[in-house]
């Protein structure tokens, strides 16, 4: 048994990342362990977790598993857990309780937990004191040894525990099941130094790791030779990628070299304002294949907020860096995220975000109202807004940020843009769907020949999430 320790985790030390390029080993006799057993695993949060979850997919139909369509019909039912708020905290709680009366009918079915829920101390003391039932634990640098951690399992009949919270290493040799044939996620580094004093996440994935770019652009070339339209390059602050390796090789060298695989489509995610450079936005200029589309996180726009937050940037950075980037880009969606409700957030501090939000007109932004996290220093911090002002807040914040997506929907109304369409509609099946260059979602009238292909289509109906729009042979208008 191997449990998170919290201290441990927030530690930070000069010593060499390990890449491992044979770590994952499955042995012969686990490759069949799984056969005539079915899966199914939950994914919470965000793209670094739908990652993982193609990892162990892959790594489960290595040793026989297959995927259950429906969880009640599964042998092994994995949580892949988000612990960024409390909410994420509570549905997975919520859904163990469901997962207890399957159990109940079937004793041999195997629950597990993994993710970052899984690398925090107090969530694992509360499984063993509380929901012993479940089989499995391990967490976000166990992956690669599920093969073994499930075999242990079987063999002692006992809850296993497998969470290391040291740095991390990365490893290489990890297998992937991806969910689209046509774009893919793809990690250029893993963990976050930032320490941004509300976010657990340097907690639970541990240092920054950038990837060597010859695994990266590697991986892209073997998309692009199987067919793939698009990547996103995947990171918690990817602008950081390369400052903690021995060559001097930064994001736009990345970037770069990406765009040069060929691939019609790069994205990336997340950037964090502090480390975004000049030659950044000069690299994403010079390719037409990098997407113009930027996630940004604000967070706050009162800079006493941003101090407290630890986020290295004022108002008044944020939005010089916001300007240079749409008068460089003048074609590009910025979209963010925004916490509100933060320890010592007056009303004087929420009015100048929303201030902020006024002048940046963002694409879209994702709000949350701030939760406290065990372990990280906000959580500690004195905090005298009530949940109710904190509600209202996010509401005014809400109806502003709607608002602002709506109107730069509206610019498109009529524009001939490129999409690729992935496949059909989830609400209207006889529709088409994908996403603009600019990540705007729409929904689309076509032929289904055009699923996996990047086509021009006539943007003809506005809504606040989404469009709708037909396929044309017309030139990109826009
Ligand atoms: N409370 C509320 N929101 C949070 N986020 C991260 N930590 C917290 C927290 N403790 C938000 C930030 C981040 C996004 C992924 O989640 O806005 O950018
Ligand atoms: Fe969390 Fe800040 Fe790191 Fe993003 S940059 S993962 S918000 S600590």
């Amino acid at each position: 048994m191997k449990l998170p320790n919290l201290l441990e985790a927030k530690k930070r030390s000069n010593e060499k990342v390990l890449i491992k390029t044979n770590a994952y080993i499955i042995e012969n006799n686990l490759k069949e362990l799984g056969l005539g057993k079915k899966y199914y695993v939950k994914t919470y949060g965000c793209q670094m977790n739908e990652h993982d979850t193609e990892n162990i997919k892959a790594i489960l139909e290595d040793m026989s598993f297959s995927e259950a369509l429906e969880m009640e019909n599964a042998d092994l039912i994995l949580l892949n857990t988000c612990a960024i708020r409390e909410n994420a905290h509570n549905k997975v709680f919520g859904m163990i309780g469901r997962i207890k009366n399957l159990k109940e009918k079937n004793p041999n079915l195997l629950i597990g937990l993994c993710g970052c829920m899984a690398q925090e101390e107090i969530v694992v003391k509360e499984i063993l004191d509380k929901y012993r039932f479940l089989d499995i634990v391990f967490g976000t640098h166990n992956i690669y040894n599920l093969p073994n951690i499930i075999a242990q399992t079987l063999k002692s009949k006992k809850t296993e525990i497998e969470v290391l919270s040291y740095e991390g290493d990365i490893v290489e040799n990890m297998p992937v099941k991806r969910d689209s044939k046509y774009k893919a996620w793809v990690n250029i580094m893993y963990g976050c130094d930032k320490f941004c004093t509300y976010c657990i996440v340097p907690y639970t994935r541990g240092k920054q790791r950038s990837r060597r770019p010859e695994y990266i652009i590697d991986e892209v070339k073997n998309l692009v030779n199987n067919g793939y339209k698009e990547v996103t390059l995947l990171g918690q602050n990817v602008n950081a990628y390369g400052k903690d390796l021995d060559i001097n090789y930064k994001m736009e060298n990345l970037l770069e070299d990406v765009a040069k695989t060929g691939i019609d489509r790069v994205r990336f995610v997340t950037s964090h304002p502090w480390d975004f450079t000049d030659n950044m936005i000069e690299t994403i200029k010079n390719y037409p294949n990098i997407m113009p589309y930027i996630h940004l996180p604000l967070q706050s726009g009162s800079s006493k907020i941003l101090k407290l937050m630890g986020r290295r940037y004022t108002k008044e950075s944020y939005l010089e860096l916001y300007n240079k980037i749409k008068e460089n880009l003048p074609y590009s969606s910025i979209t963010t995220d925004i916490i509100v409700g933060f320890p010592g957030e007056t009303e004087e501090d929420f009015l100048e975000t929303l201030e902020v939000v006024k002048a940046c007109k963002f694409d879209s932004a994702f709000t949350f109202i701030f939760s406290p996290r065990i372990g990280t220093p906000a959580a500690k911090m004195e905090d005298n807004v009530s949940l109710e002002e904190k509600s209202n807040r996010l509401q005014r914040l809400n109806d502003l940020v709607n608002k602002f997506s709506k109107e730069a929907n509206e610019t498109y109304l009529e524009k001939i843009v490129p999409v690729l369409i992935e496949g059909y509609s989830e609400k209207d099946n006889n529709k088409l769907m994908g996403y603009t260059d600019t990540m705007k979602l729409i929904n689309v009238v076509g032929n289904k020949t055009s699923i996996g292909k990047i086509v021009n289509v006539k943007v003809k109906e506005i809504k606040t999430w989404s469009m709708d729009g037909e396929i044309v042979n017309d030139r990109v208008s826009i």
